[in-house]
């Protein structure tokens, strides 16, 4: 575990007067200990006390991957055989039951909550998910050049599949070659299924690629990101299919604008909303206000989806090192729609788009 992190998360359980953390598999567990493991039917528990050792109750087969990651566990394996019951008791005996326990409500099932509150015999679970924000937020050095290298694998990877696109294709045959591009160009990982989608179907913020011709005049929105080192990209560009259909110009342009100006906006000291709300304005001073239907973004990092969000009601001030992404939208039902997404760092003096993929229209596929 790095043990400036150790250091940061025991303050940070001081000053909010939390004594006990219990995790399970997923980004807080890595960020605080490099460990990685499945989220399968077996439980694992990590448990962090705001003094002394953590302990971890885990299946005995993964007890070697525990220690290899030299972080003075106390560990409490458990066999297939026996199950998980007796693994917990015992590690309330080491730990002393009866305090309340934070726990990250959104990663939690109530598998592990019910093995938990049953053997520390605690009440109500506390949300995890602000104290956690507060010590992932704002990125070091090597966490961002991490987000930079996904940045540049995704980059590259548009670069190669783009000349691929033909007008006619299905979008689920050109999201699979972008997948092969994502790998080829260096990704270690999907950061999230890739969304290739056109005409009616890109109306559909979240669409999922169907086995629908891609139509010429129809625009083709395209949101994806890569996994390197653990840190991921999020990437949107809007393509025309050869010429677009005459309305579609226009309303391009109106969303390059809007983000052009949720970038522009950013800089330290503001709350996360006063981005959200420039590039709003932008788009409802066009007169769509209306198919601007999501937030204007949201933070990165090791999860494409994590603070701080950038949403109207979000007043967090915005701090050097945090990272997020700027997202408008329009989207006509029924006809398509455009997106152009960047991810944006936080500076001492403004904000910077780790994204550079040019971003002015342009019409492929012929
Ligand atoms: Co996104």
């Amino acid at each position: 575990m790095s043990p400036k992190r150790w250091l940061r998360l025991q303050e940070a359980m001081a000053r909010e007067g939390i004594e006990l953390l219990a995790l399970v598999p997923g980004a807080n567990l890595f960020y605080l200990t490099g460990l990685s493991f499945h989220r399968m039917e077996r439980p694992i528990v990590a448990l962090f006390p705001r003094e002394g050792d953590p302990a971890l109750i885990l299946p005995a087969f993964e007890v070697e991957k525990a220690r290899a990651a030299a972080i003075p566990w106390r560990l409490f394996p458990y066999t297939d055989e026996e199950g998980p019951g007796r693994a917990f008791q015992a590690a309330t005996e080491a730990l002393g039951w009866g305090r309340p326990i934070a726990v990250e409500t959104l990663a939690m099932r109530v598998l592990e909550w019910s093995l938990l509150a049953s053997a520390f015999r605690t009440p109500e679970p506390i949300p995890a998910e602000p104290l956690l924000a507060r010590l992932r937020m704002v990125k070091g050095p090597e966490e961002l050049a991490a987000m930079q290298r996904a940045v540049a694998v995704a980059e590259k990877a548009l670069q190669m599949w783009l000349p691929q696109v033909r007008i006619g294709m299905t979008e689920r045959e050109a999201t699979r070659r972008l997948i092969q591009a994502c790998f080829a160009a260096g990704a270690d990982a999907l950061a999230f299924e890739p969304i290739v989608v056109a005409g009616p179907q890109a109306a559909l913020p979240h669409a999922t690629p169907s086995d629908r011709p891609m139509g010429r005049g129809e625009l083709m929105i395209v949101d994806f990101g890569v996994v390197v080192d653990g840190y991921v990209s999020d990437l949107t560009r809007t393509f025309a299919l050869g010429e677009p259909d005459p309305e579609w110009p226009r309303i391009y342009e109106v969303v390059r604008e809007a983000n052009a100006a949720g970038r522009a906006a950013v800089r330290p000291g503001i709350p996360a909303e006063a981005v959200d709300r420039a590039a709003r304005a932008v788009i409802e001073a066009a007169g769509y206000g209306r198919y601007f239907t999501h937030r204007t973004g949201h933070g990165l990092g090791l999860e494409v989806h994590e603070p701080p969000s950038i949403v109207a009601g979000n007043t967090t001030p915005l701090e050097p090192g945090m990272t997020f992404t700027v997202e408008p939208g329009i989207y006509l039902p029924g006809k398509g729609g455009v997106r152009i997404e960047d991810d944006v760092v936080v500076t001492e003096s403004g904000g910077e788009s780790l994204t550079t993929f040019p971003r002015e229209l342009m019409w492929i596929g012929e």
